[in-house]
């Protein structure tokens, strides 16, 4: 019974760790939301799957499924020496002439990203609000086999000329006392670097990558921001710190029970063996059994 009772104690402390386990990782996982190499690969995955037999020069939609929606991807597959010559507009991007590969390949992939209602899930700009959906071209080698290979390559063009992106005025939300800036993130979600943008609502950049249009956040704002943060942090401590304090008061409770139900049946089976006759046999005396008879017997002897 008493084994029982300690099994349960463990099992019930073994649940609670769990779920303040579980909560904390809710916690971790809101605040770094979403992993960007994933979304990369499957979005990859799915054009592979999806797009059998792509034309050269065509942009086609990569279906992604529902849970995803929002979010609008698209894949180019084009010769290298025509991108060259020509160039290419597509959407919301201007790809001058003379974008030179890093490595160079026969036939690229390029996979343009629009991230739409999900831009401020996916990236952060510190001391900055997002305003514009994070827009992103990125450039792949491709096979005959395989539309999009994993393999990503590098564009680079001179400053003069540069790749545009565009964003419809339409897209752009917030006040508009603040002027927007463009914003270059990177792979993992982070800002790499703020440029004015020479015309409205567009973004020159040199090389492939994320953009997005941002405006500075109030001191004002920032301060209240950083308060919710520190209320959110401690109250969250406070939470451990009672559920941890929970649980230890569970396992002391636990522990203390067990001990009293032990106790209680030693006790049990001691006036049982009593009533029995059989406690002759043997009693304790500090932590050695001895045999109490040999005891009585010797009695005798010590005192005449
Ligand atoms: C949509 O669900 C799939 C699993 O079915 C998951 O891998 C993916 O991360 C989900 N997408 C988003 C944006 O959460
Ligand atoms: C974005 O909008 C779509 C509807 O257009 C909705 O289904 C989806 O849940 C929204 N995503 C986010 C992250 O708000
Ligand atoms: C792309 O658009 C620009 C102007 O926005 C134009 O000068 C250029 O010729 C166009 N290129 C192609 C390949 O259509
Ligand atoms: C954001 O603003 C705060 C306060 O003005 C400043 O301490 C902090 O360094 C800024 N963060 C970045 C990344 O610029
Ligand atoms: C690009 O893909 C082609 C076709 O699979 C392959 O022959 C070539 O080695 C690849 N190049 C790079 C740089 O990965």
């Amino acid at each position: 019974m008493t084994s029982m009772g300690l099994h349960k104690c463990w099992k019930i402390t073994r649940a609670m760790v769990s779920f303040i386990i579980f909560l904390s990782f809710l916690e971790e996982s809101k605040a770094c939301e979403y992993d960007h190499a994933s979304l990369e690969a499957f979005v990859r995955d799915r054009a592979n799957q999806e797009i059998a037999k792509a034309r050269a020069g065509t942009l086609y939609d990569i279906p992604l499924p529902s849970n995803f929606s929002g979010m609008n991807f698209s894949v180019l597959r084009v010769r290298s020496g025509s991108l060259r010559r020509r160039g290419a507009n597509y959407s919301s991007y201007n790809l001058p002439p003379l974008i030179k590969l890093e490595p160079y390949v026969k036939r690229i992939a390029i996979i343009f990203e629009n991230f739409g209602n999900w831009s401020s899930r996916y990236y952060h700009v510190p001391n900055h609000t997002i305003v514009a959906p994070v827009l992103g071209l990125l450039a792949y080698n491709t096979s005959e086999t395989a539309l999009v290979l994993s393999r990503r390559l590098n564009l680079s063009i001179r400053e003069e000329t540069p790749i545009k992106v565009r964003f419809f005025r339409s897209w752009v939300h917030g006040n508009n006392e603040e002027k927007p800036v463009c914003a270059k993130l990177g792979d993992d979600g982070r800002l790499v670097e703020l440029k004015e943008m020479r015309e409205p609502f567009v973004c020159d950049t040199q090389s492939e990558g994320h953009y997005t249009l941002v405006v500075p956040v109030l001191e004002e704002a920032k301060n209240k921001d950083a308060r919710q943060r520190y209320h959110n942090r401690t109250r969250w401590a406070a939470l451990i710190g009672i559920g941890s304090g929970l649980i230890v008061l569970l396992l002391v409770i636990c522990v203390f029970v067990v001990i009293k139900l032990l106790k209680r049946r030693k006790l049990k089976t001691m006036e049982e063996t009593a009533e029995k006759g059989e406690i002759i046999g043997e009693f304790w005396v500090g932590l050695s059994k001895m045999p109490s008879a040999s005891m009585v017997r010797t009695q005798p002897a010590l005192e005449n």
